[in-house]
């Protein structure tokens, strides 16, 4: 078994993010500048912005933290977006999720500029990404992708099985998987909870990506001899042998899987550090203008 170390490739990549943001600003060019809203202070949202936030300090780019109340209009929320859009100097705009329920998040990230929307879910990057077109890809599917090119994992002809549909993860890493590139061109079967024979499924995968939020959930008897398996969950759950009385778990039964498979991801320090990276790296493609 292999560890797929998410610390030590996004040590990588920020060191390359910051050599680029370097360059640019020796160039003359403008520094990237990242913008993340927050609503409200929900679940783990304020940890994922913070450090979203940090790790752009950290590679020499801007980053803005807009925040709001719970309470705040869709109507408010929705200026504000336009104020970005229309801002030269904002190059990337992400807004956090989940919303609170008064909110409709689709009218929300389709308020966002295509241009500027480095998470990639505005429906026209959705759209062009499906089609193969240069667009910003939702940045957790697209750290899997670069954990997978940077170990070199032969995914051609592979089965990949996705378990969990989600917009932002599931649904974007099957239509990323089956594309005729590298890494890519696998069979691909995409999994949700209604899905029969689940564990029969898993078990044919070659490689198996976790991301349906229920920690622990892939057991050893749904994973085949020497599969590669991506963990996308993580979840908070209590754990008294910790002095903070909590841990943190991935989708995956780590302990239980680990021996059988042939590269696992852990949590924490899996997916979860490439996220951040491919959002920064996205953003620098915004400052660059490179997608649009
Ligand atoms: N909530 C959970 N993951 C994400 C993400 O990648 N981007 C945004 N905007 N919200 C999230």
């Amino acid at each position: 078994m292999q560890l797929l170390d998410g610390k030590l490739l996004s040590a990588q990549i920020k060191g390359e993010i910051a050599a680029e943001v370097a360059q640019i600003k020796a160039e003359g060019g403008k520094t990237p500048h990242l913008v993340a809203i927050l609503v409200g202070n929900a679940g783990r949202s304020e940890t994922y912005v913070a450090s979203k936030m940090k790790s752009c300090e950290e590679v020499g780019m801007h980053s803005t933290l807009i925040r709001f109340e719970d309470d705040v209009t869709e109507e408010e929320l929705l200026a504000k977006v336009q104020a970005v859009n229309e801002n030269p100097d904002m190059d990337g705009l992400i807004v956090q999720l989940p919303l609170p329920p008064h909110i409709n998040p689709d009218r929300v990230m389709e308020a966002i500029a295509p241009a500027k929307d480095v998470d990639g879910f505005h429906p026209i990057n959705i759209g062009r990404m499906a089609k193969g077109l240069p667009a910003y890809v939702s940045a957790t599917p697209q750290g899997i992708l670069e954990m997978l090119k940077r170990y070199q994992i032969e995914t051609s002809g592979k089965h990949c099985v996705v378990v969990g549909r989600s917009q932002i993860v599931g649904l974007p890493m099957s239509i990323l998987m089956q594309r005729n590139d590298y890494p890519g061109n696998c069979t691909v079967t995409l999994t949700h909870s209604k899905t029969q024979n689940l564990a029969e499924i898993c078990r044919s995968a070659d490689i198996l990506i976790a991301a349906l939020g229920r920690p622990g959930f892939i057991k050893a008897d749904m994973v085949k001899e020497g599969a590669v398996v991506i963990d996308v969950g993580l979840e908070k759950v209590a754990d008294p042998t910790k002095k903070s009385g909590f841990a943190l778990r991935g989708d995956v039964d780590f302990d239980a899987v680990a021996p059988k498979a042939g590269y696992i991801t852990p949590v924490p320090g899996g997916v979860g550090l490439m996220t951040i990276c491919s959002l920064m790296q996205n953003t620098v493609k915004a400052a660059r203008r490179e997608v649009y």
